[in-house]
């Protein structure tokens, strides 16, 4: 853990650099200090009914294990704070921007329910760090940011002019963006279950080489799943070359092709940590191009 507090980081606005700038017993103080929110979150689940969540968290020895201070990962979260910082303030902009442009139209609720929900993701970051990484919450604080930036990009869709331009497909073409978003959505649903399962190898011990030995069928599946993604956008593109060319079609078609390559590089190459992060970034670019697309369909009877 990089950080083991929230929204300070070792208790500073500014983290440190050394180990010298922490007091000696940190891991003790902040130890103490994740557990009382631990306790509060495992209420909080307690009482809308995840009581047995909640017990699995209290009970889980890995949630009460105290890191060293390592500067590299302190920094990376740290820059990830401050980048979903900026996020925050763009999404605020953007609220009161509508509501002194788009006054009289849903956006307003629209772009409000974004800053809310941006809140609780924040609010949820500090549960993802509290609890040590659970793997499941780190799941939820991933899906939960989609949400956002899908939200963010249907704003984007109904204001700006460039964006708000309908793209016209032909029935079959229409039907099958629709079901790769879906296949993608579920597919990315897939991959954070092999994440998951690689988060629980990394703590029972094995290293990054016997991995994909033990990945079990959530692996096979999501690997199995590429193909039929591979298949359905293969043919649009084939589809669009002969009649559209729509550059949103021919990106998702490159943008999946880089997606299945860290994939292959993931599962044969030991996963290096920087293609784990490739392969979140272009699965997550894939979706956003897709969902923007199916926004943007002209819906016509042809
Ligand atoms: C449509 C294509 C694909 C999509 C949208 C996709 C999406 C994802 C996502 C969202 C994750 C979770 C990342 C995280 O939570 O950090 C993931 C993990 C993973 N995917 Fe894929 N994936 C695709 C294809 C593939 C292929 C073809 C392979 C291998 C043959 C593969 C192997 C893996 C592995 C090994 C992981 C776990 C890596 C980790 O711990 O970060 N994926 N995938």
């Amino acid at each position: 853990m990089g950080c083991p507090d929230w929204p300070k980081c070792f208790g500073k606005w500014v983290p440190p650099t050394e180990v010298t700038e922490l007091p000696f017993n940190y891991r003790q103080i902040y130890l103490e200090k994740r557990q009382k929110k631990v306790e509060k979150f495992c209420k909080f689940l307690s009482a809308i009914g995840m009581k047995e969540t909640a017990n699995k968290i209290k009970n889980d020895p890995e949630v009460y294990v105290e890191e060293a201070f390592n500067p590299a990962r302190t920094w990376t979260e740290y820059l990830n704070r401050l980048v979903g910082f900026l996020a925050g303030n763009a999404l605020l902009i953007c609220f009161l921007w509508m509501l002194f442009r788009y006054r009289k139209s849903g956006l307003v609720g629209i772009a409000f329910l974004n800053l809310i929900i941006l809140g609780v993701e924040a609010w949820f970051g500090s549960i993802v760090v509290a609890t040590n990484l659970v793997p499941w919450t780190i799941t939820l604080h991933m899906f939960l940011a989609l949400v956002i930036v899908a939200i963010q990009m249907y704003v984007l869709y109904k204001v700006s002019p460039v964006q708000s331009r309908k793209l016209s497909f032909d029935k079959t073409m229409r039907w099958m963006i629709y079901i790769v978003l879906g296949i993608t959505f579920y597919q990315m649903f897939l991959g954070t279950q092999v994440r998951e399962s690689i988060d629980l190898l990394t703590k029972q011990g094995f290293g990054r080489d016997t991995w994909t030995d033990k990945l079990g069928m959530a692996f096979y599946i999501h690997r199995s799943f590429s193909w039929l993604v591979l298949g359905l956008l293969a043919y649009m593109a084939f589809h669009n070359e002969k009649s559209e060319k729509h550059f949103a079609v021919r990106l998702a078609f490159i943008v999946l092709a880089i997606e299945l390559t860290s994939g292959v590089l993931l599962a044969y190459a030991d996963m290096p940590g920087l293609v784990q992060t490739s392969h979140l970034i272009f699965a997550s670019l894939l979706f956003g191009i897709l969902w923007m697309t199916s926004l943007r369909i002209k819906r016509i009877n042809r």
